[in-house]
C-alpha cells in the first residue's frame, strides 16, 4: 500500500529521498514526506499531495541542508484522514518513523500511552507505533524496537531513525514487504524493488521479524534471536527503463502496449516440443496427480484471471473448479483438504487477503500454487509452487499486462491439466499450443484498434452507467472490462451475464445509456445478439465486440469492433486489448489521472 524508502549514502539523501518516493508513487498518493539528519539533527518535510508537491517543498525550504541519510513514506490513508499532520514520517520524542501497514491493536496501546501522559499528535496508528518504541528506548534501538513491535498486533514493515545515532537507519516487518541493498553509493531499503533499480539489480528480502541495522558502508541483519544473518542476494531481471514511461503519457498505455512482449516471455520458455512443461519453474506434473478440485483465489483483476481459468481448465481437463474473491474465501470456512489444489494469482505478490488464504489453504494441507508477478514477493515466498508471468514491472494503478500474462498461465495450466486427465488428445493440445504460441503476434496486430477504440471512447465519456454484457468467456472478460472502466473513469459499471439481463437489470437500460456487448463465442453468439436485441429496443447504445466470423446487421449496433482472426478459446487475449483502449482513452477524455485513480493504490497489504 504505503510506499517507503529509506537512504544513507554519499548521495544527497533529500534527493534521493523523493526520486525513490517518486517511483513509489503508485503504492499511494495521498500524502509524501521525509525525514533526514542535517547537522546531526532530524528535519521532516511533509506534505498532503503528490511527490511533486513535497519536492517544490524540499526544494524551497531544505535546498541548502546537507543530508546524507533519510527516510521517505508515500501514503495511501487508512488511519486518520489526509492531511499534513498524518502524514509519515511520524516523531515521538527520539524516535522517527515510517509505515506501510495496520496497527490494529492501535487503540489500546493509545490507552496505555495515555495513562503515562503521553499523547499523539496525529490519528495515525503508525505514531502510536513510534510513541511505543520511543516510550521503550533508552539507548539500545534494537532493544526498543524487538520490546516495542512485541506489544504490536497487524502488519509493519518500519523504517527508524533515532536523534542521537545520527546516519543510521533501522527496519522491520511483519505482512509488509521490505527489500534492501547495498551499493558503491551507499544502502538502500524500500518496500519494493523498483525504487532500487537505478542503483542497482542486486538486493535481498528482509525476512518477517529480521532486523537491520543499515548504513552507509553496510547492512547489518539480525534474525529473531540476534544472530547476525547472512541475506540471500536475489537478481532483478528487468532493466530500469521498465519503470520509466519510456515516451508515452501514462503507465497504462505503455504497459497495454507491453503485453506482446510480457506474453512472449510468459508463454514461450514453457513449451517443449509444443507441448506445455513447467519444469524450469520447479513445478513437477506430480502436483496435479491425485487433485480431486482445485480452487483459484485471488482479488479484483487477478481474481478475473481466474474466471477465465476456470473456464479453461473445467473445459479441458474437467476438473471443478471454483474461483473465490480472497478476502471472502478466509472467512467461509471453505471445504478443502490435501485432496485440494489452491491457486492463488496475484500481481505484485503482497495482496493480504491472497496472502492470508495461502495460510488458510495450508492450514487445511492444501497442495499450493502461486501464479505470480513479483520475484520474491511475499505469496511467491509462502507458496509451495509459483510460475512466475513475466511482465516485468507494473506501475499503473490498472492492471493491464499482467491480467494478460495471468491469463496465458491460467491457459498453460489448462492444456497440462488436460494432457494429465487424458481428457483432450496430445494432438489436440498441440493444435491448440501452435495457435496459443503465436498469441502474442494477434495481440500486436489488436493494438493498431486504438484510434478505433479512441474514437468510441469519446462518446462514452460523458455516459453516467455503462453496462457490459457476454456469456461464458465473454462475460468473464466484460467483468474485467467494467473493472477497468469505472476504476479510471469513474463512470459506474456493471458487467452482466446477457442472460441474466432480463432477471432485473435491464430496468436500467434506458435511452443512450451505452452498452458494450462482447459476443465472440460461436456456441452462445445468437443468444448474445438476441440479448443485444433486447437492449437496443430499449433505448440502448451498443458497442458490439465480436470475432472475425461474425455476421452482423448493421442496424443491431451503433459500432461494431471485428477483431483480429483467431479460434474462439483466445479471444479473451484480444478483446482485452480493446476494453483496456475504452478504459484508457474514456478516462484520458475525462481528463482524469489514469495510472493515479482516486482512493486506490497499486499494492493492497492491508486486509
Ligand atoms: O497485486 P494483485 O494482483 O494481488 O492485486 C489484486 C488487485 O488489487 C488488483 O488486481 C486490482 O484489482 C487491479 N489493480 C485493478 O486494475
Amino acid at each position: 500500500m504505503c510506499g517507503i524508502i529509506g537512504y544513507v549514502g554519499t548521495q544527497d539523501a533529500k534527493k534521493a529521498l523523493v526520486d525513490g518516493l517518486q517511483t513509489l508513487e503508485y503504492r499511494g498518493y495521498d500524502s509524501a514526506g521525509i525525514s533526514f539528519f542535517t547537522d546531526n539533527k532530524i528535519k521532516t518535510i511533509k506534505k498532503v499531495g503528490k511527490v511533486s508537491n513535497l519536492r517544490e517543498n524540499v526544494k524551497a525550504s531544505a535546498s541548502d541542508m546537507e543530508s546524507h541519510c533519510g527516510i521517505g513514506h508515500t501514503r495511501w490513508a487508512t488511519h486518520g484522514g489526509v492531511s499534513d499532520t498524518n502524514s509519515h514520517p511520524h516523531t515521538a520524542g527520539k524516535v522517527t518513523l515510517i509505515h506501510n501497514g495496520i496497527i490494529e491493536n492501535y487503540k489500546e496501546l493509545q490507552d496505555e500511552l495515555a495513562e503515562k501522559g503521553v499523547f499523539p499528535v496525529s490519528q495515525t496508528d503508525s505514531e502510536i507505533a513510534a510513541m511505543v518504541i520511543n516510550d521503550l528506548y533508552d539507548g539500545n534501538p534494537e532493544e526498543a524496537i524487538r520490546l516495542g513491535t512485541a506489544k504490536l498486533k497487524g502488519a509493519y514493515g518500519f523504517c527508524i531513525m533515532f536523534e542521537d545515532i545520527p546516519d543510521t537507519i533501522y527496519a522491520i516487518r511483519s505482512g509488509s514487504p521490505l527489500v534492501a541493498a547495498h551499493t558503491e553509493k551507499g544502502s538502500l531499503i524500500a518496500s519494493d524493488m523498483v525504487a532500487l533499480v537505478s542503483y542497482t539489480k542486486q538486493y535481498f528480502v528482509l525476512k518477517e521479524g529480521h532486523l537491520a541495522k543499515i548504513t552507509k558502508d553496510e547492512i547489518i541483519v539480525k534474525d529473531e534471536f540476534g544472530d547476525i544473518y547472512g541475506p540471500t542476494i536475489h537478481h532483478i531481471s528487468w532493466d530500469v527503463g521498465a519503470a520509466k514511461k519510456g515516451g508515452y503519457d501514462y503507465f497504462m498505455m505503455k504497459e497495454i502496449h507491453e503485453q506482446p512482449e510480457s506474453l512472449r516471455n510468459t508463454i514461450k520458455p514453457r513449451f517443449i516440443n509444443g507441448l506445455p512443461d513447467f519444469t524450469d519453474d520447479g513445478v513437477p506434473d506430480s502436483l496435479f496427480e491425485g487433485i480431486d478440485k482445485i480452487v483459484i483465489t485471488a482479488c479484483g483483476t487477478a481474481m478475473h484471471a481466474g474466471l477465465i481459468g476456470k473456464n479453461m481448465i473445467e473445459r479441458l481437463a474437467r476438473i471443478p473448479v471454483t474461483v473465490e474473491i480472497a478476502s471472502e474465501f478466509r472467512y467461509q470456512n471453505p471445504i478443502i483438504n490435501e485432496k485440494t489444489l489452491i491457486i492463488t494469482i496475484s500481481q505484485s505478490g503482497e495482496t493480504a487477503d491472497t496472502l492470508a488464504a495461502i495460510a488458510l489453504a495450508k492450514e487445511h494441507g492444501c497442495k499450493t500454487l502461486s501464479v505470480v508477478n513479483v520475484k520474491q514477493s511475499s505469496i511467491a515466498r509462502e507458496s509451495d509452487y509459483v510460475l512466475y508471468t513475466h511482465a516485468g514491472p507494473e506501475v499503473a494503478v490498472a492492471s493491464t499486462k499482467a491480467y494478460s500474462v495471468q491469463l496465458s498461465v491460467m491457459y498453460l495450466l489448462a492444456f497440462k491439466l488436460a494432457l494429465i486427465t487424458g481428457n483432450v488428445s496430445e494432438n489436440k493440445i498441440r493444435e491448440y499450443t501452435a495457435e496459443f504460441a503465436d498469441i502474442a503476434n494477434k495481440v500486436e496486430e489488436t493494438l493498431s484498434y486504438d484510434n478505433q477504440s479512441e474514437n468510441i471512447a469519446k462518446r462514452l465519456a460523458k455516459a453516467e452507467d455503462i453496462f457490459f454484457i457476454g456469456r461464458g468467456l465473454d462475460y468473464m472478460l466484460s467483468c474485467e472490462g467494467s473493472l477497468k472502466l469505472k476504476e479510471i473513469s469513474y463512470i459506474h459499471s456493471e458487467a452482466y451475464a446477457a442472460g441474466e439481463l432480463k432477471h432485473g437489470t435491464i430496468s436500467l437500460i434506458t435511452d443512450n445509456v451505452p452498452v458494450i456487448a462482447l459476443a465472440t463465442q460461436p456456441d452462445v453468439y445468437a443468444k448474445v445478439i438476441s440479448n443485444v436485441q433486447e437492449v437496443r429496443s430499449r433505448g440502448a447504445k451498443v458497442i458490439l465486440i465480436t470475432d472475425s466470423d461474425a455476421s452482423v446487421d448493421a442496424s443491431l449496433c451503433d459500432h461494431q469492433i471485428v477483431l483480429p482472426e483467431t479460434s474462439p478459446i483466445f479471444t479473451p487475449f484480444l478483446s482485452v486489448v480493446i476494453l483496456q483502449y475504452l478504459a484508457y482513452y474514456v478516462a484520458v477524455e475525462k481528463g482524469l489521472n489514469v495510472d493515479q485513480p482516486r482512493n486506490l493504490a497499486k499494492s493492497v497489504t492491508v486486509e
